[in-house]
């Protein structure tokens, strides 16, 4: 008898993972860099569950194509490429992957304050190109004693503050409520918005993608902040206005900054911000160690299969769908 499932695995499954996806169905896979388009129509409308990265989109379209579909396991901790509400209405369960990605991504995030601050990507190019024969590298700037200001004390900023702390910042952050237990473990200081723009000699982001963050670090935010600070992005393009950035950058208000992600991914090689010497860019790479990875797929391959077997997954984005109102 056949099994009875069709679980489509986009990113690549380690062959011991992918065993276990064999034992309740059959899987089908997409293009090599985990893209959905090559896989056929007849083969969507038998998918009963999905383990996916961001880069694939699930809106109502897409779920119009699996009829069958019952789960969306996002590799990732971000949901922003799933349509919440819409699989919810349709019993679609999504999960994700919190937690096992915190201190990769902390440890990125650390790392490039470090070499935003001691312009580690600079030097580097310096050495290569020749120029130490006959200049100096210009002086850089001390990250311990400096203000570190976070956006979203959530669970990669908790880990952010730990490791700044470490590095004798001092640490402040903002988020819609303060967290009392959360300061207490990381010494960092609750101040208003305004307040962090202003204090931050750097100023990370770690919030979701919503209606409420997106585009939501712009002109004002740039203007707020102390001439000649630093921004971090290891959170989601969508929420820094890249327009405004480069003119904040091109215009001296901010001294650099890391991203991690952008507005829209990959970007090519002339992208405004890929022409400043102050950017430092990485390729969303912010989860993408082998151990990290590693976890972050155990996890989505178990949130699947305790969906398809009718049990609770781990992480369950849309609780909604199994205790209706
Ligand atoms: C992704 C991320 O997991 O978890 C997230 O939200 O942005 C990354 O860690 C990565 O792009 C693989 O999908």
């Amino acid at each position: 008898m056949p099994l009875p499932h069709t679980i489509l695995a986009l990113p690549p499954v380690p062959a011991d993972l992918l065993a276990s996806l064999q034992g309740v169905g059959e899987v089908v896979v997409g293009s090599k860099d985990g893209d959905i388009a090559p896989v056929s129509a007849e083969t969507l409308a038998r998918v009963t569950g999905v383990i996916t990265g961001t880069r694939v989109k699930f809106n109502a379209a897409r779920f119009d194509q699996m009829p069958r579909l019952r789960v969306v396991s996002n590799f990732a901790v971000g949901t922003d490429n799933v349509d919440i509400a819409e699989a919810t209405r349709r019993g679609i369960l999504v999960c994700n992957t919190p937690g096992v990605l915190d201190r990769a991504v902390a440890d990125l995030t650390m790392g490039l304050i470090l070499a935003t601050g001691r312009k580690i990507v600079a030097a580097d190019r310096f050495v290569r190109s020749g120029q130490w024969a006959s200049a100096r590298f210009p002086l850089t700037r001390d990250v311990s004693g400096k203000t570190l200001g976070i956006l979203g004390l959530g669970r990669i900023g908790q880990q952010v503050a730990k490791r700044a702390r470490g590095f004798d910042m001092t640490i402040v952050y903002h988020q819609p409520r303060p967290n009392a237990e959360v300061e207490a473990l990381t010494g960092a200081r609750y101040v208003e918005r305004d307040e962090l723009l202003r204090e931050s000699d750097w100023l990370s982001l770690h919030l979701p993608d919503s209606p409420s963050t997106r585009n939501s670090i712009g002109e004002r935010e740039f203007g707020l902040m102390k001439p000649g600070a630093l921004l971090i992005n290891l959170a989601r393009g969508s929420i820094v206005d890249e327009t405004a950035l480069v003119a904040a950058l091109t215009g001296g208000r901010l001294a650099g900054a890391a991203l991690d992600v952008m507005a829209s991914e990959p970007v090519s090689a002339d992208h405004a911000l890929a022409q400043l010497d102050s950017v430092i860019l990485s390729p969303h790479a912010g989860s993408a160690t082998v151990e990290t990875r590693r976890a972050m797929m155990e996890m989505a391959v178990a949130n699947l299969l305790a969906v398809l077997g009718g049990g609770r997954p781990q992480a369950l984005v849309n609780p909604a769908v199994l205790n209706p109102a």
